[in-house]
């Protein structure tokens, strides 16, 4: 993946600007179970259908946004959220990604999701929309060494699994991201294999950690940030959390992931974020949060050990990395 560049300021959206007040009045309101997932769940009212680019937007750090978080934690800001995005199937450069995908036609859509199910079926974007349930505030933590905190909307993955009655010979979880070289003429140059692809355990999957997002400060999902819907697993490390997902397969293998077939010695299928084990090329004991001066010391399971170190009890995490 390309090294870590700076983001020019021109993309940084004020904070103290806030052109959205009506969303953040609307859902003010507690609604409980941050304890139980380590996320921040709030009332949820549905997203505006404002397409953004980033730009339009300017952004606020809503105080209850903060309560998930550290002390010394804020929210990103959206024009951070949506200027520096890894989008390979539109530009290897992360400032380039919003412009590129800004065309990309995300309405309609459907997911098909089938396999070791007892009922497949395909989704529309209206049946997913209705789905949308509430807001997490999550750390992400790339690979590469930066990381953000998002607010995301959107609802657990389970959700929607359990509507397809997954079989009891599920063990995996396979997903595949829309590709066509027509809406995406970089692509061929992403040096990767494409269609993009991820997978999760089964119980990973179905951990209410797990997130379907289908926008982010109460807005429409911006195309560079993986519109319509697009995974969100905040313990991993970001290349996990697939965008635009068109297919989700249960299955009784691990699935294939995108990164670990273009270099297995670097990227494993687990690729849960631990500030002991180094990526062969460099440290992942620190990271650089996007909009701060210096770096932070990275969290073990990016912060949510205390909900998910049960799913790898006894696993050898230098092999299994
Ligand atoms: N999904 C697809 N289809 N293509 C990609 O290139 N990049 C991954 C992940 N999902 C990627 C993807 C990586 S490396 C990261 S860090 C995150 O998306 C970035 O998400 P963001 O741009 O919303 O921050």
């Amino acid at each position: 993946m390309n090294p870590i560049s700076k983001i020019p300021s021109s993309e940084i959206t004020p904070e103290e600007t806030f052109l959205n007040r009506r969303f953040f009045m609307k859902t003010a309101i507690w609604a409980g179970s941050a304890v139980a997932t380590g996320g921040m769940y709030r009332a949820f009212s549905p997203r505006s259908d404002v397409k953004s680019t980033g730009s339009e937007i300017a952004t606020v750090v809503d105080s209850t946004f903060q309560s998930s978080l550290g002390a010394d934690e804020k929210v990103n800001s959206f024009g951070e959220i949506a200027g520096y995005n890894n989008y390979y199937e539109f530009s290897t450069d992360k400032s380039a990604v919003a412009a590129k995908a800004k065309d990309f036609v995300t309405d309609p859509w459907s997911v098909e999701v089938g396999g070791l199910v007892g009922k497949p079926r395909v989704f529309g974007l209206e049946d997913l929309l209705k789905m949308e349930s509430e807001e997490r505030v999550y750390r992400f933590r790339c690979v590469e060494g930066w990381s953000m905190v998002i607010p995301w909307v959107g609802f657990p993955l389970a959700k929607l699994l359990s509507l397809v009655e997954p079989r009891s010979e599920a063990t995996h979880v396979a997903f595949e991201t829309y590709y066509d070289l027509k809406q995406m003429p970089d692509a061929g140059s992403a040096g990767i294999d494409l269609p993009y692809v991820e997978g999760l355990r089964m119980d990973e999957a179905m951990h209410p950690l797990t997130l379907l997002a289908t926008g982010l400060y109460g807005k429409t999902l911006p195309n560079q940030n993986g519109a319509p819907i697009r995974l969100v697993v905040p313990w991993k490390y970001g290349f996990k959390s697939i965008k635009s997902v068109v297919k989700i397969t249960l299955t009784n293998r691990e699935p294939p992931t995108t990164w670990s077939l273009a270099n297995p010695g670097e990227y494993g299928f687990y690729s849960n974020v631990n500030p002991k084990v180094d990526h062969p090329r460099w440290s992942q004991a620190k990271e650089r949060r996007i909009g701060e001066a210096g770096s932070r010391e990275t969290l073990m399971f990016n912060g949510y050990e205390a909900q998910v170190a049960h799913l790898y009890a006894g696993m050898n995490f230098e092999e299994d990395f």
